[in-house]
């Protein structure tokens, strides 16, 4: 990538619930830019050499959160990513500022049945492992919906588009967005 393409296409950071499809899409829009893909749960779990439900485990929420808002503010000043986060990365301040200081910021958003068959089709998600699981799923969508909305430069809504399509929507409308700047 070149700073010339850096200039023009700036970082995009993916915020959304669990099972939105941060991941697949981030990793599309890094082959459609020739921008770098980074998760910040891959970079969570790389710090501690463990898994998050490992993280989960031994310290609890609040300790996964630290090293969370560590591994994001490590990243402002990076050019050239896309960066998929956590589901429950915005719930801090000091998250949300980072991500603007980080890039556009694109709230992947679908109709709440399919994120909860997505989110719950495996047991690596530790919030959702509850007796249940779908209460504490509607519980913690709408809590954070609005948080979604605050913290995003603009949402899209996915429901029923391949990963392809959703990737393509995003790029379109960030390059939309940098355009009016
Ligand atoms: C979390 C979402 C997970 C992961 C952790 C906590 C959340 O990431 O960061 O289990 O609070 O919503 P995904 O959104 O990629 O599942």
């Amino acid at each position: 990538m070149s700073c010339e393409n850096d200039r023009v296409l700036p970082n995009i950071v993916l915020i959304g619930f669990m099972g939105c499809g941060k991941s697949s899409v981030g990793r599309r829009l890094a082959a459609l830019t020739g921008h770098r893909f980074v998760d910040t749960d891959e970079l969570v779990a790389q710090s501690e050499g463990c898994s998050i439900p490992e993280i989960f485990a031994r310290g609890g929420e609040e300790a996964f959160r630290d090293i969370e808002e560590k591994v994001l503010a490590d990243l402002v000043g990076v050019a050239g990513i896309i960066l998929a986060t956590g589901g429950g990365a915005i719930l801090r301040e000091a998250n949300r500022e980072a991500m603007k200081k980080i890039g556009t910021v694109a709230w992947l958003d679908a109709d709440p049945d399919s994120l909860f068959e997505r989110a719950t089709r495996s047991n690596r998600r530790p919030l959702l492992q509850t007796e249940n699981p779908q209460k504490t799923f509607d519980d913690l969508l709408a809590l954070r919906r609005p948080i979604y909305e605050a913290a995003a430069d603009f949402r899209f809504d996915s429901t029923g588009l391949d990963h392809d399509e959703v990737a393509r929507n995003i790029l379109d409308q960030t390059m939309r967005l940098r355009a009016r700047f």
